[in-house]
């Protein structure tokens, strides 16, 4: 399909529902500022699209939260938040699904801007960015995706300007980016409000994900080691584990039991720091978090380590 038989596909879409499908700032603005103006709360969902029933479930939430918000969700795979041997190029676009997805969970309005729309002076340009602090970015997945939290913090703070909202919505299935976003919106003083939500799975407890459709049929088999593992931990610490190393053998050792899945870290962390952490103390709430390779596609996932208080 060409780029403007793409534009009108989705405009005809858009026109089957109540959305409003918006591609530029300008008509953004109108928009959000109308809202305002008239008193209603502006709610941001931002996703990078192939919508899934998590990302429904985050759209839903909000609307539950306030039936008369402008509910905005936006849809924009970022290129800078992707590093140079990642999947940008063949991550899975399917706008017209998304536009329905949107439109059944109660959004007014999607906004899916092109790449120059949201980098003005284009990608390879010198730019400002958002650095987040070391102690955040450069662990877990940051170790292995240089860059990725710069390029995730960066958009958002663009999205959070552009859609000017008092509540924006993420999901604690990238528990590290609502880290990284929370921390962002503290020191920069963002006048909007994070909200998270659970980890959206499937029965068996596998994570929905985007790239949950790269896995091949034994592959989607063996992804639920993640979530095994993870109940592992939680049933561990359930039963008194305390030792935090102990916690991490536990996590490692169940991906460990499955051939197919090759760990890349298992960690027990401060929920607000990411440090890693020694012992589980009911003052200062932890989360396991896991990355795995399944063939060439990485999964990611976490739980709270709750202790009873
Ligand atoms: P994306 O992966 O599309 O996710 C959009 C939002 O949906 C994020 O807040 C994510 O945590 C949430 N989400 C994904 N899977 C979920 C699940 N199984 N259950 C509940 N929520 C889930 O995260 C991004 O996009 C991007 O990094 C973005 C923040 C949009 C910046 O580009």
């Amino acid at each position: 399909m060409s780029p403007r038989d793409e534009r009108r596909s989705r405009r005809d879409h858009a026109a089957d529902t109540r959305l409003k499908l918006v591609e530029n700032v300008v008509d953004l603005r109108v928009a959000v500022d109308a809202a305002r103006a008239s008193g209603r709360t502006v709610a941001l969902v931002p996703t990078m699209g192939a919508l899934h029933d998590g990302h429904a479930r985050l759209i839903e939430e909000a609307r539950a939260a306030d039936p008369d918000a402008l509910l905005v969700v936006t849809i924009f795979v970022n290129p800078t938040q992707f590093g140079p041997n990642e999947d940008f190029g063949r991550y899975p676009r399917t706008i017209d699904h998304d536009l329905i997805v949107c439109g059944r969970a109660n959004a007014d309005l999607v906004f899916v801007p092109d790449v120059e729309t949201v980098y003005p002076g284009g990608i390879d340009q010198p730019a400002c960015v958002v650095e987040p602090p070391a102690s955040l970015a450069t662990v877990l997945e940051g170790a292995i995706r240089p860059g990725h939290f710069r390029g995730v913090a960066t958009v958002v703070l663009k999205l959070i300007n552009l859609a000017h909202p008092q509540v924006a919505y993420f999901g604690r299935k990238d528990y590290q980016q609502l880290v990284v976003i929370k921390r962002m919106v503290r020191d920069f003083h963002l006048n909007v409000l994070i909200r998270e939500t659970a980890t959206v799975r499937e029965p068996d407890g596998l994570a929905l994900s985007s790239r949950n459709r790269y896995l091949s049929d034994d592959q989607r088999s063996a992804a639920v080691v993640l979530w095994h593992a993870l109940q592992a931990a939680t049933a561990a610490v359930a039963s008194g584990e305390r030792d935090a190393d102990r916690v991490r053998q536990i996590l490692r050792a169940a991906i460990d039991s499955t051939p197919a899945a090759k760990l890349d870290y298992a960690e027990v962390a401060d929920a607000s720091t990411l440090e890693p952490i020694d012992r589980l103390l009911v003052e200062r709430p932890a989360v396991a978090l896991i990355a795995a390779r399944l063939g060439a596609t990485r999964l990611i996932d976490n739980v709270a380590l709750d202790l009873p208080s």
